[in-house]
């Protein structure tokens, strides 16, 4: 990784809710890349969870990650965090399965640097309410023939930033939410990390 100022390395904090296992894709990504000496190196520099039990955390002392554990109070009628997140230099918020909608003063200070991967086909199956198991229920129950993901920027409207990637996979008639689950969720591993480099890097700052 490159340390010298005009070349320094770009720094990711992930937001995870969960069992982390998009994270753990986007930390291998990115903290297991030697950066090259054309392009600015990327890494995750942080991992932020509002749950003191989420799996990610395990990932995250795993890879020596530092986290940070968010407290509701302080997240909705504070700033955000944003002054943690940018004492610890932190250029770009990738969530992957934070619960929590992100206040409007994190939204602004990441703006056009944060992104979100949704678990179906938006605008369908989108909004408040609408995530984990719920979502692939509601698909199950609508017959829909094909579902997906969507990473998307994010703005102050739940699941509503521009589209930057979306994939689709069947749903099959035998399907449980479970399964079509562990279908989007391969889906998700194998285009995340790549999307969100994409992102990071057409924005000019890598
Ligand atoms: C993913 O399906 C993601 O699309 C959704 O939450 C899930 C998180 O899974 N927003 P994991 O914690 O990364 O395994």
């Amino acid at each position: 990784m490159t340390t010298d100022k005009n070349n320094a390395t770009i720094k990711i904090a992930v937001f995870a809710s969960g069992a982390g296992s998009n994270a753990r894709k986007l930390i291998e990504h990115f903290n297991s890349t030697i950066s090259s000496p054309l392009s600015k190196g990327i890494e995750v520099a942080l991992v932020v969870s509002n749950k003191i039990d989420a799996g990610v955390l395990q990932i995250a002392a795993e890879f020596q990650i530092p986290t940070l554990i968010i407290e509701k109070e302080k997240f909705f009628r504070g700033n955000g965090y944003v002054d943690e997140l940018k004492q610890s230099g932190i250029d770009f918020v990738v969530l992957a399965g934070f619960l929590w909608k992100i206040p409007s003063t994190l939204v602004q200070a990441y703006a056009g640097a944060m992104v979100n991967i949704h678990p179906a086909l938006l605008p369908k199956y989108g909004g408040k309410g609408m995530y984990g198991n719920f979502v692939h229920e509601a698909v199950i129950a609508n017959k829909e023939p094909e579902s997906g993901i969507t990473i998307h920027m994010v703005d102050e409207v739940f699941d509503n930033g521009a589209h930057l990637f979306q994939a689709t996979c069947p749903v099959l008639a035998d399907d449980t939410p479970a399964t079509l689950a562990q279908r989007i969720h391969q889906l998700e591993h194998a285009h995340y990390p790549r999307v969100v480099e994409e992102t990071i890097r057409k924005t000019g700052k890598a």
